[in-house]
Parts: structure tokens; sequence; C-alpha cells
């Protein structure tokens, strides 16, 4: 993820846009060891906060940038305002990495006038997470599903139901 440098032709066919949510395009399936895929912020679109379900993420900034704030794990009755640990925005070409034994992540594009595009490889794959109220702390359990499978729109996905990463 490191070594790579963003090149739009090499990727330009996943980064499929929508025009109210971001959206998760899957590249590769690693052989069932990991999810290789693209996700395209446009202008103020962001994720909820949430937790890997155990998984090893790995994320790369392939086009504009992206801002990312860590939250620690809400209490074990998860009532009260999250605690914000950090934040700081990634430009192109940067990596971040995130794991639930770090904390919970929100990721957003706060332009609102540039898009943005990021390479995410998630080993072991997953399909649900947790998301995080930051005023409660609740979670809520989520299904993720893509928006495009290699390069192909996902028969009657949407955008809407794309939750998180
Ligand atoms: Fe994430």
């Amino acid at each position: 993820m490191e070594s790579y440098e963003s090149n739009p032709a090499e990727w330009m066919k996943y980064a499929q846009f929508d025009q109210y949510r971001y959206t998760r395009n899957l590249v590769d399936k690693g052989n069932g060891k990991f999810n290789l895929m693209i996700l395209c912020w446009g202008e103020g679109h962001g994720s909820s906060i949430h937790d890997h379900t155990d998984s090893h993420c790995f994320m790369k900034i392939l086009q504009g940038n992206l801002k990312e704030t860590l939250f620690e794990w809400p209490g074990k009755k998860g009532t009260g305002a999250m605690t914000k640990k950090s934040e700081r925005v990634l430009g192109e070409n940067q990596c971040a990495y995130i794991h639930d034994s770090i904390g919970l992540h929100r990721v957003e594009n706060t332009s609102h006038t540039e898009s943005a595009v990021s390479l995410h490889l998630y080993s072991p794959a997953f399909d649900n997470c947790n998301t995080f109220d930051q005023r409660t702390g609740h979670k809520h359990k989520v299904k993720m599903t893509f928006y495009s499978q290699f390069g192909e729109r996902t028969p009657g996905a949407t955008a809407v139901s794309q939750e998180n990463n």
C-alpha cells in the first residue's frame, strides 16, 4: 500500500461515485484472504464512527484528502459522548492503518469542492461491523454491501444501503 503511487488510469474503472453517499467498490477478493476495494467520497461525504470486526484495515488515499478521526471504545454501558483521541488529514498517496485494538474511527471528505478516492485492504474480509452514535456511544450492527464489484454495478445495490468501513 505504501509503495503504490496513485495512477488514476489504473483505478478509474472501479471509482464509481454516488451523488448522496460514499460508495464501496470491490476490486479483488484476494482468494478469500482479503478484500481490496476503492471507496469514492463525494464532497462532504463521510462514514459513521465504526469498528472493523477484528480485521486489519489498511487505507491509502488515491485522490483528494480524507480526515480520519479516532475515538476510544465506549464504556460497557455505552452511554455518554464518545471520547475523541486524535484527528488528522491524509493527503494523496498517504496510508493509514486501523484495527479494533487501536480504537474506532470516522473517515470524511470535508472538502466542498473536491471529491476523494481511497484504496482499502481488509484482512480478513468482513461484511458487517458496528456503527456508534457519537453522543451516546450506542452501537448498531450494519451489513455492508458493494456499489460495484470488479468494475460492474452490483444489481439492486443503492448507495443508501452502504454503511461503513
Ligand atoms: Fe474504517
